[in-house]
């Protein structure tokens, strides 16, 4: 038996949890899988907002069925034309073929694209309201949090925002999706990483966004991955501005190193050394050769330091190193301190191109980046363990 519980009285969750991905957006590991979320509102007008990836649409038009009992729906509302929420938009119609759709001229162009569907829409622009009876629903833009079309839908009688992916989680919802009745720890990294990853690059538009928010009275976050937000609902909403202006959570430093024959390990192990001497508690050392990039940048997001370590690798970086600076840049990142080291055999480059990289992004570079020739002897050992120091020293100094 579906929905036993309401969001409020008659806003059911349809949302539906997808175990079995193992690559979000095809690159991105899900070990918690993530969910769906899909919200139906039975009302005059009875309402959904946003629908679920096609994979899943079977379980998901069973559950609003098991609402339905028969009845049409009158309103489906596109937050966000990303198919892992415009994915059973197409089957919606067919089964529901008056329904009407609720978007901007974004997602029209969009809907008209992905499925030939240019009959039957309602369009809404900033601040325009729809009413379905009892409830009414306001529209504000939320550009590119996470594509151009994305817009938030604010329910005004419970005070609920239909958030589109903003504030949403990797992470399946297990058993029940309210926040109040759940453990809700393993989220919180979870969603920081889904937020480095998928919206990171958008700092300022989330910022813009999230302006708007702040003047409604918002009791309840609804998302379209993760739980509903209600009893944490301004943690949340406080994470989401501390990313989007690249601001660290909390002291520490994450060092990202690659290694092939274990000598930058070696100084990796000296730098860290270093810091922790100094007293700084959160070191965070990644092999980037066994952890995916994606948790990488989510320690980055979290932490204030950060340290790369590479060998150098035919004339240049390590390109496992590569890649993670290719995300560091891509999501421009703000304000770290950074430093670096590196290793090589007859000609270093690594060294210095990863010292460039502390211009490239405009941030402080801390320390004497330090480049070892062959084995690590004990001078070089001396140099990583007070690059480390110089950095603790520097954390401590903005405590
Ligand atoms: C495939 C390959 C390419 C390399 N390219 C260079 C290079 O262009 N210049 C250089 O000085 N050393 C080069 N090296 C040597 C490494 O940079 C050097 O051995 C370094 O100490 C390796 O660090 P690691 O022990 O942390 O892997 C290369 C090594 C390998 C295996
Ligand atoms: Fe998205
Ligand atoms: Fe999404």
């Amino acid at each position: 038996m579906y929905n036993r519980k309401t969001i409020a009285d008659n806003i059911f969750y349809v949302g539906v949890n997808d175990r079995q991905k193992n690559l979000f957006e095809n690159y991105l590991p899900l070990p918690g899988g993530v969910a769906y979320n899909s919200y139906l509102i039975i009302d005059e007008k009875i309402t959904l907002i946003d629908t679920v990836d096609a994979s899943l649409a079977d379980v998901y038009l069973a559950k609003i069925e098991a609402v339905l009992q028969g009845r049409a729906i009158d309103y489906l509302i596109v937050n966000h034309m990303e198919p892992d929420h415009a994915g059973s938009i197409g089957l919606l119609k067919q089964k529901y073929p008056n329904l009407q759709i609720v978007g901007n001229r974004k997602t029209f162009d969009m809907l008209n694209g992905y499925f030939g569907i240019n009959t039957q829409l309602h369009e809404v622009k900033e601040g325009d309201t729809l009413s379905l009876g009892k409830r009414t629903l306001t529209f504000y833009m939320a550009p590119m949090v996470h594509w151009p079309e994305v817009m938030v839908a604010y329910e005004n009688s419970d005070k609920i925002l239909f958030s589109a992916d903003a504030f949403g989680t990797f992470g399946t919802v297990d058993g029940d999706y309210l926040d109040a009745c759940i453990n809700t720890d393993k989220y919180w990294d979870e969603m920081r990483r889904y937020y480095a990853c998928i919206v990171g690059k958008f700092g300022a538009p989330t910022q813009n966004a999230l302006k708007k928010i702040a003047t409604l009275d918002v009791q309840i976050i609804c998302s379209t991955h993760g739980p509903v937000w209600k009893q944490e609902r301004e943690k949340v909403v406080d994470l989401y501005d501390k990313w989007s202006r690249y601001e660290a959570e909390e002291e520490g430093v994450v060092i990202a190193f690659g290694s092939m024959y274990g000598h930058t390990q070696q100084l990796t192990e000296a730098v860290a050394e270093g810091i922790t001497a100094e007293g700084i508690k959160n070191v965070v050392i990644y092999n980037v050769s066994k952890t995916d990039t994606s948790f990488i940048l989510s320690d980055i997001f979290r932490y204030k330091g950060l340290i790369i370590g590479s060998p150098t690798y035919m004339g240049g970086i390590y390109p496992l190193i590569e890649q993670l600076l290719f995300s560091i840049e891509h999501r421009g990142i703000k304000n770290r301190l950074y430093s670096c080291f590196g290793s090589f055999t007859w000609a270093g480059a690594a060294t210095k191109q990863l010292t460039a990289f502390a211009q490239t992004m405009g941030w402080e570079l801390v320390g004497t980046p330090v480049e070892n020739k062959q084995a690590v002897f004990a001078q070089k050992y001396q140099e990583g363990f007070e690059l480390g120091q110089a950095m603790g020293q520097k954390l401590k100094s903005l405590r």
